[in-house]
């Protein structure tokens, strides 16, 4: 077990170190590469660690465990789904992560929150059970707003291994409401593989106008998906999306009410695992 983990430790380091790009009329807000040595953790000054946390049916422990959770030394984020025999009541532990850091869309500007992701490349017919995502909630919910009313923008979720990326708003009230909960409104696109793609929520608040604002979703500079203001059709459910504070979240959840639970089939390990480059925001000069 200990060599393989330095030899994983050491593959990444191979490749040159990146972080977030430089987009021509943008300025970057803030951004996470993710730098540190292989085996070490993300900063706990900018991430919290989240533990326990059993939702959505879900069967994973999360941990703070650097078998779950480390940098590489390559300049990216590990985390990494195992099942854990050490932990007979749900039998798996993987991590989740959240920001400290939020941010606010501006007003009459353009702000986009990305990241550069990939997964590991166990093959996708073995990865039923998982649940990798890239989102966001309202800050509102650290200071007592529930869920849905809080908001939410998924900007990437991948179920079962699939090649599909799904982008998703959850909002207002539970079940139904402005947000169509607990579905939320979304949309999903093809993704060709599943190595290092680029995960992009644009938040459009340049018209001033809460009904022609809007949320759009990219894969790697495509959009796939846009919701506006209007088919929210509810301006407090807007805000709390498009107007104030949001912060990120990666996670690997494991089973629940998405997936389903892990068949025989299903793999653990840095095969299954979602690797991410640097997760940045952007607004628009
Ligand atoms: C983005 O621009 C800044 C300022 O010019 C520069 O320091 C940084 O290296 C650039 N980042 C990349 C990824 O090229």
């Amino acid at each position: 077990m200990h060599a393989l983990r330095s030899l994983l430790f050491f593959l990444p380091s191979l490749a040159a170190a990146w972080s977030a790009p430089n987009y021509s009329g943008y300025t970057l807000l803030w951004q996470d590469p993710f730098n540190g040595a292989g085996g070490s953790q993300p900063d706990t000054g900018t991430w919290n660690y989240i533990t326990g946390l059993h939702v959505n049916n879900e069967l994973q422990e999360y941990t703070t465990s650097s078998r779950n959770l480390q940098l590489s030394g390559g300049s990216t984020v590990q985390l990494v789904p195992w099942h854990d025999s050490s932990n007979p009541t749900q039998g798996w532990t993987s991590a989740r992560i959240e920001s400290k850091y939020t941010f606010t869309p501006d007003a009459g500007r353009i702000t986009m929150a990305e990241a550069q992701i990939r997964f590991g490349d166990n093959p996708t017919n073995r990865k039923k059970g998982m649940w990798p995502a890239f989102w966001m909630l309202g800050d509102s919910i650290r200071h007592g707003t529930g869920w849905p009313a809080c908001g939410e923008v998924d900007i990437l979720e991948m179920v079962n291994g699939a090649l599909t990326g799904y982008g998703t708003v959850h909002c207002g009230t539970s079940p139904g409401g402005p947000c169509n909960e607990n579905n939320g409104i979304g949309g999903n696109t093809g993704v060709a593989d599943q190595g290092w793609h680029t995960w992009r929520v644009m938040i459009d608040r340049r018209s001033n106008n809460w009904q022609s604002e809007s949320i759009t979703w990219f894969l790697d500079n495509n959009q796939y998906f846009q919701v506006t203001g209007s088919r929210v059709n509810n301006q407090a459910a807007w805000n709390a999306l498009a107007h104030s504070p949001l912060f990120f979240i990666l996670n690997v959840a494991v089973g629940g009410n998405w997936p389903g639970n892990p068949d025989s089939n299903t793999l653990d390990g840095y095969g299954s695992m979602m690797e991410v480059a640097y997760v940045a925001t952007y607004r628009s000069n």
